[in-house]
């Protein structure tokens, strides 16, 4: 689908990067159909040379003749960058941003003509290709935009859809943010097994580890995670009594307000 497309990449640090890299390594994309911009030339000799793109300075000339522009700058950045390519931007491009917490209706109304753009939640998993992104069209961004956003994003990770706008915050909140909720739980069960003795190292293999097979196997036989706990918990086993300690802590109503917490935020940074 992507085929014969130039992309237009919009700040390539880190997830503009993991996205050129993880396109040129899935072979959707080739480099030479791809090019990027940044605010200073030094990253932009460090991106050319990672990468093997083109790399300039002049956001204009970038998005000039290109069939999909991937913003990917901070929020605070998006408002100036807008206002440069406008003018160079027209209704048969598609626009996707992955700046967080910036709406759709912002980009339409700054851009100020119906330019279908989709917005895009991914997560720092897209550097090694096991990223979750979240995306929800525009205003003037039908099925064949979204299937295009669809294909740019499969090539880092997994990839989703939403209709409703407003439910971009509580995926901010789970997907985008939840690598630092994992990293944590990672952490914790390692030092469990440093406190009972494990080598560190061998540990924290064990939890990542661990966490990444009882994810696939969510995804992969589409069971209940509570059926999958019950297979593991045999009667007056080992596992029942780890259970026993983790409902003692909360760490079921800690998770739940963790993402209570960061969709509230994310709802803030909006406004
Ligand atoms: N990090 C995450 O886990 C994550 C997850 C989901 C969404 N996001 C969103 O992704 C976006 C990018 O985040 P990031 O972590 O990749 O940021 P980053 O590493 O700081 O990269 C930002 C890039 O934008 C470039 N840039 C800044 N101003 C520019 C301009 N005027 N014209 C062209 N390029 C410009 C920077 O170039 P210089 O290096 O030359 O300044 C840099 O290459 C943000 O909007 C963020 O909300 C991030």
């Amino acid at each position: 689908m992507l085929e014969g497309k130039k992309i237009a990449v919009l700040g390539v640090g880190m997830v503009g990067k993991a996205l050129v890299s993880g396109l040129v390594r899935s072979h959707k994309v080739a480099p030479e159909m791809i090019v990027g911009s940044t605010a200073h030339e030094e990253s932009a000799r460090a991106a050319r040379e990672k990468l093997g793109i083109e790399v300039i300075l002049d956001n204009r000339e970038l998005v000039q003749g290109k069939n999909i522009v991937i913003l990917a700058v901070k929020p605070k950045t998006v408002p100036k960058v807008l206002v440069e390519i406008k003018g160079a931007l027209s209704t048969d491009q598609l626009l996707i941003s992955v700046a967080a917490a910036v709406r759709t209706k912002s980009i339409e109304e700054a851009l100020g003509k119906p330019v279908p753009v989709v917005r895009a939640m991914p997560n720092m998993p897209c550097l090694v290709g096991q990223g979750m992104t979240v995306l929800c069209p525009g205003r003037f961004a039908d099925r064949g935009h979204l299937a295009l956003a669809r294909e740019v994003f499969s090539a880092v990770g997994r990839v989703a859809v939403v209709d409703d706008e407003d439910l971009m915050d509580p995926v901010t909140a789970l997907s985008g943010a939840g690598p630092a909720y994992a990293y944590i739980i990672v952490e914790a069960l390692a030092e469990g097994g440093v406190k009972m003795g494990l080598p560190r190292e061998l540990a924290t293999e064990l939890a990542a580890q661990t966490l990444l097979g009882s994810a696939a196997m969510v995804l992969e036989t589409g069971e209940h995670p509570a059926l999958l706990k019950d297979m593991v918990t045999t009667p007056a086993g080992v596992t029942v009594d780890g259970i026993m300690a983790l409902e003692e802590g909360g760490i079921r109503v800690d998770l739940i307000k963790a993402v209570m917490a960061a969709t509230e935020r994310a709802r803030i940074l909006n406004r």
